[in-house]
């Protein structure tokens, strides 16, 4: 027995109603687009191959999805989504199942996938849903056994029909033999004149064939976006889940409603997160760490007991145990913070390490440095980094302190217990234990008249 799975991801609608240039599965939630989040669920099962179904905006699609291994295949006709999936039936292997999901369905898990899967026994298996209000969607036919019998449309549904409330998600897992049999016989003879895929239920019940159908554990899993009010509606839905499950593992939130996840947070104990912080890509948070309001914080690893002030930002940063960061600093990518360093306001860090134990604690720039141990950054000290082309090392040992507004221009290497004094342009090295200091004398005039006004 051939055991592949394949999936049909059906993409090939424009989304009319998003008003936008961009095609409908391109658009994003929680930063990453619709298709991605399908084919990252597909990943996480396994699937041995997965084509998707395009029409408009193509090459945007492609390009977008270039990181993704995929078999594209062009409708150039929206016929339904019968004919959808009949267009893919030279690239679907003859053997094994196929899972038919759909670009705009963003949310579907993988549990609830491999569970659909697991119920495909006889041919055909679907993902259903009882809903307060099925209009306009597909209603599950059964017979007095329970048995499914056939899907049918709103526009072709009778008024009995039309009062069942079990919904098609549109959602299957279906053995690939029965869709090489059955799409190529598909009639569009119906209200809209389509090539309805859900024909093929009412086909295989004449093979004799036994429907399973489950349910997902979350509505949201089954909704799609056809306009910008559903897109935040499920982007909302998203970001209740992803926060639950963030509770569930010990992190308290200000008020769990005002929090973005644009991405994966793992945490340790006890992180405490305040309002309106955001967090993308790959965060890390270690135990005891504390977010205050308005930070945003990306691609992160933050060690135990981290205390962030309100409104910094976070970009590419690695920083080790009792970190005290903030208000307002700029971590950005390949800053790393050693253990028990302090970084104050309007501190800015980039491609630089600061030792353990150091401090920069207010206005300051700090970029493509080394920074020892129980190193003393002053008040507005930077690093002049850049001569306009090439960026340039500074070197600070441990032990140092460096006046305040002085500038280092690297490359410059400052030595161990050095000190370098207030307002200093320091542009060669300075040797271990030495003070520094390279600006004007001070001058005094006495008894000096300010020029007057004339009367
Ligand atoms: C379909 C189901 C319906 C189900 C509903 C769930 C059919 C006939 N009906 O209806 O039972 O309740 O989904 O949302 O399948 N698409 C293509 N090419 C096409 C047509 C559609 O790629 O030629 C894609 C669209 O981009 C869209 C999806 O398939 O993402 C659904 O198509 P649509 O025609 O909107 O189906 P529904 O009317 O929603
Ligand atoms: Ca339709």
């Amino acid at each position: 027995m051939n055991n592949t799975l394949t999936t049909i991801i059906l993409a090939a609608g424009k989304g009319t109603r998003m008003q936008s240039a961009k095609p409908k599965v391109l658009q994003t939630l929680a930063d990453k687009p619709l298709l991605a989040h399908v084919l990252d669920t597909c990943h996480s099962v396994n699937v041995d191959k997965t084509i998707v179904v395009y029409g408009f905006g193509g090459e945007q699609v492609k390009n977008a999805m270039a990181d993704y291994q995929l078999t594209w295949v062009e409708q150039t006709e929206q016929l339904g989504t019968g004919h959808a999936v009949k267009v893919t039936l030279n690239e679907l292997p003859v053997e094994g199942k196929s899972l038919i999901l759909y670009g705009d369905v963003p949310l579907v898990s993988a549990e609830t996938l491999t569970r659909l899967k697991q119920a495909n026994v006889s041919g055909m298996s679907m993902l259903t849903l009882t809903v307060d209000n099925p209009f306009g969607l597909g209603r599950i036919k059964r017979d007095e056994q329970g048995n499914i019998l056939a899907i049918v449309e709103q526009k072709d549904a009778d008024e009995q029909e039309q009062a069942i409330r079990e919904i098609n998600s549109g959602i299957y897992c279906v053995d690939n033999a029965l869709l090489h049999k059955y799409l190529p016989n598909l009639s569009n003879d119906n209200a809209q004149q389509e090539y309805y895929l859900t024909d093929i239920v009412k086909m295989a019940v004449a093979d004799g064939i036994v429907i399973s159908a489950i349910e997902p554990e979350h509505e949201f899993e089954i909704e799609g976006v056809n306009n910008r009010q559903q897109l935040a509606s499920l982007e909302r839905q998203w970001q209740t889940k992803l926060v639950e499950d963030l509770q569930v593992k010990g992190v308290q939130f200000a008020d769990p409603t005002r929090v973005d996840i644009r991405g994966e947070v793992t945490v340790g104990q006890d992180v405490f997160v305040d309002v309106n912080v955001v967090f993308k890509g790959k965060v890390t948070l270690g135990n005891k760490v504390t977010i205050e309001a308005g930070c945003i914080i990306k691609d992160s690893q933050i060690g135990d007991d981290v205390h962030i002030k309100p409104y910094c930002v976070f970009d590419e940063a690695e920083v080790g145990n009792e970190a005290t960061i903030g208000p307002f600093a700029h971590l950005r990518p390949k800053t790393v913070l050693a253990n028990n360093t302090k970084l104050g306001n309007f501190v800015e860090i980039k491609k630089s390490t600061i030792g353990e134990g150091s401090k920069v604690n207010h206005l300051s720039y700090v970029g493509d440095a080394q920074i020892g141990a129980n190193v003393n950054f002053g008040a507005g000290a930077i690093t002049c980094n850049y001569d306009g082309v090439n960026k340039h090392q500074t070197t600070v040992a441990d032990h140092a302190f460096i006046g305040t507004n002085a500038c280092l221009v690297a490359p410059v290497t400052i030595g161990s217990a050095a000190t370098v004094g207030a307002g200093s342009v320091i542009t060669k090295n300075v040797e271990e234990n030495a003070l520094a200091i390279g600006r004007g004398r001070q001058v005094q005039k006495s008894n000096y008249k300010r020029p007057e006004k004339k009367k």
